[in-house]
């Protein structure tokens, strides 16, 4: 049986975790072993996560987590979705968006591409430092991360059957970082025949995403980049609750929703839990229970194009438990 870690994190987080484990243990028999994480464990404890949390994450095959809320600025904890990338080198952030033919909000139809994040260096590698009023953030690309990133969004496009990478970059003005991310991307791109490749600066992509982000297929790009880039796009689509992803290392992976802990929400039962289900989907077919996954992925999608019943970011009234319920009704 497959073990899987979870965290239900913060604020939503609490409400929207355990119903989809539920669901997804229900299709595929999980060994599950619960630790808490995030702002409401640091509140108790005084650490956001613990080394025996970390011990106890070393055991399982995966791990299926909700948002965990970080407070802004300086004197406060790391974030626990950083120390997770970085404790199990999770170096590829898959994020497929996607408009399931939601109306509500969403600026395009018909998008549908992954963007693919380099999630353990870049401007997120942690190495920051102040002295008196001068504060400096160190960037860091190496060879090896650009490398490992641009053949797995290659090999992922490949795989999936798509047709280009766009990779993203601001190799004008950080001539150095930028540089050799890209540099490594156009040699890489060589041993990829099949796959149409191209190159970006991360402005005018924004631009782009917004006019025409049906264009896009595989985006493959740096840290924060990335970040900003899928938000953007999930906006695009209608909802940041849309946005599900995993963490992809050589030993485990990470799945959660793209959005936060929606402080502004919890509490009232009225939270998406459609990003929650996409990673549930993107887990299973991790775990090798193929034909599960994707029967959740699939009613996602009959969910959201039928439309009956949504949740209030996307114009509907139902709450959590009523989409959810509409949702298992699509299960085959
Ligand atoms: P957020 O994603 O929590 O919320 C942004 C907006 O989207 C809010 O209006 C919220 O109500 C809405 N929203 C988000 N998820 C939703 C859902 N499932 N259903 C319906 N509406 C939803 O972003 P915010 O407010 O910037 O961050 C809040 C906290 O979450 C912060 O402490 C931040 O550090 C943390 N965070 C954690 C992440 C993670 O653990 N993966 C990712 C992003 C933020």
């Amino acid at each position: 049986m497959k073990k899987v870690g979870i965290i239900r994190g913060d604020g939503i987080g609490k409400e929207i975790i355990p119903p989809v484990v539920e669901i997804l243990n229900s299709f595929a028999p999980l060994e599950i072993l619960e630790i808490e994480a995030g702002y409401s464990k640091w509140k108790k404890c005084g650490e956001a996560i613990s080394e025996e949390d970390l011990e106890i994450l070393e055991e399982v095959d995966a791990i299926f987590k909700g948002p965990t809320a970080t407070p802004s600025g300086r004197g406060t904890f790391r974030s626990v979705n950083v120390t997770l990338r970085k404790h199990f080198d999770l170096y590829a952030n898959v994020r497929p968006i996607k408009s399931y033919g939601v109306k509500y909000g969403a600026l395009r139809e018909n998008v549908d591409m992954i963007i693919i994040r380099e999630n353990t260096e870049g401007l997120y590698s942690g190495i920051e430092f102040s002295i008196g009023n001068l504060a400096q953030s160190v960037r860091v690309i190496t060879r090896r991360g650009a490398e490992r990133i641009c053949r797995f969004a290659f090999e992922f496009a490949k795989k999936e059957g798509r047709k280009k990478v766009t990779l993203v970059h601001k190799a004008n003005i950080l001539k150095e970082t930028c540089g050799l991310f890209l540099e490594v991307g156009k040699e890489v791109s060589k041993e990829f025949g099949g796959i149409e490749f191209e190159d970006m600066i991360v402005d005018a992509t924004a631009m782009r995403m917004v006019r025409s982000p049906e264009n896009f297929d595989v985006i493959v790009t740096t840290n924060l980049f990335g970040d900003i880039l899928s938000d953007l796009a999930l906006g695009i689509v209608g909802s940041l609750a849309l946005g599900g992803s995993a963490n992809i290392g050589d030993e485990k992976a990470l799945f959660e929703p793209v959005h936060g802990s929606a402080p502004d929400i919890a509490g009232k039962g009225i939270a998406n839990p459609v990003g929650a289900l996409i990673s549930g989907g993107m887990m299973l077919k991790y775990l090798g229970f193929e034909k599960e996954g994707e029967e959740i992925l699939n009613a996602v999608e009959r969910s959201l194009k039928e439309g009956k019943v949504l949740t209030p970011d996307l114009g509907g009234n139902a709450k959590t438990d009523e989409f959810l319920r509409y949702f298992e009704s699509k299960l085959r």
